[in-house]
């Protein structure tokens, strides 16, 4: 039988629905009756909405920018404390949906991919896209930042609040402390590093993106990492490298190799190393961080000959 969303006849209090949203949970999944004017919403978005209501309940958390140790570094950081930020997270607004949302996935983001010839419609083909349902969360969609064919093209997770409001990845405390950690080896955004992460939309509540999340956006990232033509790739953090290198291990048997990623023509050379939000909290792994950034100036002196 049919049947409808409708959070209205729930009559569920801003509280209640904040707190769903805390949990990662949209919208209720409480089957309503159809009634005869209500909008007909398709059996495949249901499938797939009921599916996603059951993963939601995931409460697994992702290290933020607020939680974080002051430190000494080896990059150069400034690396005093400022003060976490107070805004209440239930002062974010519980999202509505505002239009159906197209229950794609990765062939369809495969397809959008493939059509795009330059960065920049490859940016309008993922500000479009409404694959994961991510899109009606976020501020705005965060492609990327940088130069193209860079010596290392770094691959972050997914956008948190800050990157959200600015449309660019890696703003804030540990945006800072990678691009200390990146100059530490004479590299930046403004002249020879590109930085994307796996998922363009900010996850609600900055939870961990769901594996269908990256399974639909990550056919935008390898054809985001084809058309910008890296010498070398970063992979910072553990879901940023499994995601990207399709591998489940853990980042510690990831650390310290060399993996290839192939691609038509070419195959490009990927270093994995810890997220700078986990070396805000865990300072003494910089040691371990700054042996994983030699390895990809070693790589890239070895490509260019310098
Ligand atoms: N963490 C990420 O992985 N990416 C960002 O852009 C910001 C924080």
């Amino acid at each position: 039988m049919n049947s409808h969303f409708d959070s209205s006849a729930l009559q569920l209090s801003a509280l209640q629905l904040a707190w769903l949203h805390e949990l990662g949970i949209e919208k209720p999944w409480i089957p309503m009756p159809r009634q005869a004017d209500q909008v007909q919403v398709s059996q495949a978005r249901q499938a797939s909405e009921s599916a996603e209501s059951s993963a939601s309940q995931d409460t697994e958390t992702k290290i933020t920018q607020t939680d974080v140790a002051p430190s000494s570094n080896v990059f150069g950081a400034q690396t005093t404390a400022t003060p976490s930020r107070t805004v209440s997270r239930f002062a974010q607004p519980v999202s509505k949906i505002l239009a159906p949302v197209v229950r794609a996935g990765a062939t369809e983001t495969s397809a959008l991919a493939a059509q795009a010839q330059t960065l920049d419609s490859l940016a309008q083909g993922i500000a479009s896209c409404q694959a994961c349902g991510l899109c009606m969360d976020r501020e705005h969609v965060v492609v990327g930042q940088g130069v193209m064919q860079p010596a290392v093209m770094v691959v972050g997770e997914a956008p948190g609040e800050q990157e959200d409001r600015q449309g660019e990845p890696f703003v804030g405390r540990s945006g800072m402390l990678l691009d200390n950690m990146l100059s530490a080896i004479d590299l930046g955004r403004e002249k020879n590093v590109y930085v994307a992460n796996i998922i363009k939309c900010r996850p609600p509540g900055n939870r961990n993106p769901r594996p269908e999340e990256v399974a639909a956006c990550r056919p935008f990232l390898l054809r985001q990492i084809e058309l910008i033509k890296p010498l070398s790739i970063l992979a910072v953090g553990k879901h940023a490298a499994q995601a990207l290198l399709g591998v489940e291990a853990p980042l510690v048997s990831m650390r310290g190799q060399t993996y290839t990623l192939p691609h038509p023509g070419h195959t490009v050379p990927v270093v994995v190393t810890y997220h700078p939000a986990y070396l805000l909290r865990r300072p003494a792994e910089k040691a371990l961080a700054w042996k994983d950034l030699n390895q990809t100036r070693d790589i890239v002196r070895a490509i260019t000959g310098d």
